[in-house]
């Protein structure tokens, strides 16, 4: 038999009771291959499942014969009868676990080199390993299914938005800067010598161009690109759930991201999601739990302690308050942790830039153990045991600093502690907006504003008074949607009119000539007649995390970049040749060695 003589009649994971005694041609590689003293028996595998085979040398001798020199991996096509697979070989749990098919006839279209690791589920392969050895890894059941469902969710999103009257319009890759806060791709243009285009970090600017231009309503499933430090949930190119519409306000777009939410977890994981979602301003989201994205499945809330510490003789903490600083603590209930985890979560808080990490346990009879007892008078245990709540068993720990360090330290490492302490039920997806965020918040470093979110936010109309006078206090038209303290999107009503956004540059500290320069072409489309507007974004690649229960990003995408942002499979980013310099006009600096 010739290969163009079999043509594929099933998947592997098909063929069931019902099709006994049927003929079936089966296409796929090579799971496993067992040799059982005459009888060869192959696992075929193919993105469906898999179905048994065998090879008997009574029956079919010559195709037998052939199929010894079959190893994993191989891809083969069979022909063959559906059997009934003979008693206590049945497997219960393979959708095609009743049968098996007997071979009469085999080809082999390819050999495979020897995976560096085995095509199972939940493989102990490196992960650098398995990013090199992509077309390996890619057919790992777990991976399949994981490609699988991004595919699915897509498709639901697609068609919820399509039928919500949304239109899929395309934004250029080749463009210039839109500032999401992270570092640009620059590209550079060869017809345009010395010029670069900026691949988009999102295609902020354009929806909104398209929103002037009269769309109404738009979305895309589109790839963002930003040059920033990668993490676990973090990639220079991702993509986007982007969304804009015209004419609406924000419950609109909160209560479409809500029903589009539901909709997918409705269709992928058949699960039926409680609408409307909680919602927490963020001043109280910082206050409680000290992030914008709080994981609200568990307790461990935060407490400011600022106005007892002041006055107290514990040096460290009053002057952190004097300072204007804060002093907040998170008590511990029935923990027993070592000196040695305490030194753990110093260092942790330590990455946040945490000077210290103060602690108090409680013994039996409320005495204190803690290097910090000494300091306070019996008053002020008094107060800190009522707002604390402290009791026998517990464990406070404190961080004080300015409030940004202090919340981010404590706010980490509750996070932590939540994990350590195993206080998180997996089985629950925690959906909360995050609304009121500020408009603007000032950056030490660099000592001028930035926006929270992007400079084309809306700040709420009652503050606009205060855009310049006040700015710290002026509230933003933005939310942020959190799925399990991850930020899963974003978004904003936008500002519609030329006279607040040029405003809101200013107090960005951007001049007129930079952003003329640079946004000249929105300020223009504001002039033009531009629709009240507003939208979302919604991270594609970390709603799928979500959706496959997966803590790796590169889980979730088929061909992901490393932490330092390469692709192992291709070798990118790589030399560019000489020629390709030249015709650039570009010039590589020797590397710093
Ligand atoms: P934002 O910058 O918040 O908003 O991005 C929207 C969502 O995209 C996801 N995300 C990422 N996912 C993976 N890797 C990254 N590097 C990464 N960066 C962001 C997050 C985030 O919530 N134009 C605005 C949206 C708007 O205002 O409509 C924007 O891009 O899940
Ligand atoms: P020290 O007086 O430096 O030995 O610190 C006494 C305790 O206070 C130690 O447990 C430190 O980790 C802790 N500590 C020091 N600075 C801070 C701070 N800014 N916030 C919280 N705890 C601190």
């Amino acid at each position: 038999m010739t290969t163009t003589e079999l043509k594929r009649t099933h998947h592997c994971n098909q063929l069931n009771a019902s099709d006994l005694d049927e003929k079936a041609i089966l296409m796929g590689w090579v799971q496993t291959r067992r040799d059982h003293g005459g009888v060869i028996f192959v696992d075929l595998r193919d993105r469906e499942g898999v179905t048994q085979v065998v090879f008997n040398p009574e029956f079919f001798p010559k195709v037998h014969q052939q199929a010894h020199i079959i190893r994993n991996e191989f891809v083969i096509g069979i022909k063959g009868k559906v059997l009934k697979r003979p008693e206590g070989m049945i497997n219960k749990k393979l959708a095609t676990g009743e049968i098996e098919v007997m071979a009469e006839s085999l080809e082999i279209y390819n050999e495979a080199s020897t995976p560096p690791f085995l095509i199972e589920e939940d493989t102990d392969a490196s992960e650098n390993i398995r990013l090199r050895y992509r077309f390996f890894d890619l057919r790992r059941p777990d991976m399949q299914q994981n490609i699988i469902t991004r595919h699915k969710t897509g498709a639901v999103i697609r068609n919820f938005l399509n039928k919500n009257k949304y239109l899929d319009i395309e934004t250029p890759f080749l463009t210039k800067s839109a500032p999401e806060g992270a570092r640009d791709y620059l590209v550079p243009s060869r017809v345009n010598t010395g010029r670069f285009y900026a691949l988009p970090q999102s295609p902020q600017l354009f929806k909104q161009v398209l929103m002037v231009a009269g769309f109404d309503k738009y979305y895309q499933i589109v790839k963002c690109f930003r040059d920033e430090d990668l993490r676990a949930d973090r990639q220079p190119e991702f993509t986007q759930i982007d969304i804009e519409a015209s004419f609406v306000d924000k419950e609109d777009i909160m209560e479409l991201s809500e029903k589009m939410m539901k909709k997918i977890f409705e269709e992928v994981l058949n699960i039926k999601l409680r609408t409307p979602f909680k919602r927490l301003n963020y001043d109280e989201a910082i206050l409680r739990y000290g992030l914008d994205k709080p994981d609200t499945r568990f307790g461990l809330e935060l407490t400011d302690i600022s106005d007892i510490m002041e006055q107290s003789g514990c040096k460290v903490f009053a002057n952190a308050v004097k300072k204007g600083g804060i002093v907040k603590a998170v008590n511990v209930k029935n923990a027993s942790f070592s000196r040695k985890d305490i030194e753990g979560f110093t260092e942790f808080v330590g990455v946040y830039n945490a000077k210290g990490l103060a602690w108090i346990k409680i013994k039996e009879g409320e005495k204190w153990q803690s290097p910090i007892a000494k300091f306070f008078t019996e008053q002020e245990i008094k107060k800190l045991s009522d707002k604390l709540d402290m009791q026998e068993q517990d464990i406070i720990f404190f961080v004080a600093d300015k409030p940004k360090v202090v919340n981010e330290a404590l706010g980490n490492l509750r996070n932590h502690l939540a994990e350590k302490l195993d206080l998180i039920d997996k089985n629950i997806y925690d959906f909360l907006w995050v609304t009121d965020f500020p408009m603007f918040e000032y950056d030490e470093t660099e000592k001028s504003y930035k926006a929270l979110h992007h400079p084309f936010t809306s700040p709420v109309k009652k503050d606009y008074d205060k855009l310049k006078t006040d700015s710290l206090s002026v509230k933003s038209e933005a939310y942020d949607l959190i799925l399990n303290g991850s930020e899963i999107g974003g978004g904003s009503i936008r500002i519609h009119r030329k006279e607040i956004q040029k405003k809101v540059f200013e107090v960005l500290g951007i001049k007129e000539e930079e952003y003329k320069e640079k946004f000249d072409f929105l300020l223009k489309a504001l002039e033009a007649g531009a629709p009240p507007h507003g939208g979302i974004a919604f991270g594609f690649d970390r709603l799928i995390m979500m959706l496959c229960g997966t803590t790796s990003i590169r889980d979730v995408i088929a061909f992901p970049k490393t932490q330092k942002a390469a692709c192992l499979l291709t070798n990118a980013p790589a030399d560019a040749s000489k020629k390709q310099l030249e015709e650039l006009f570009i010039k590589v600096k020797p590397h710093l060695k």
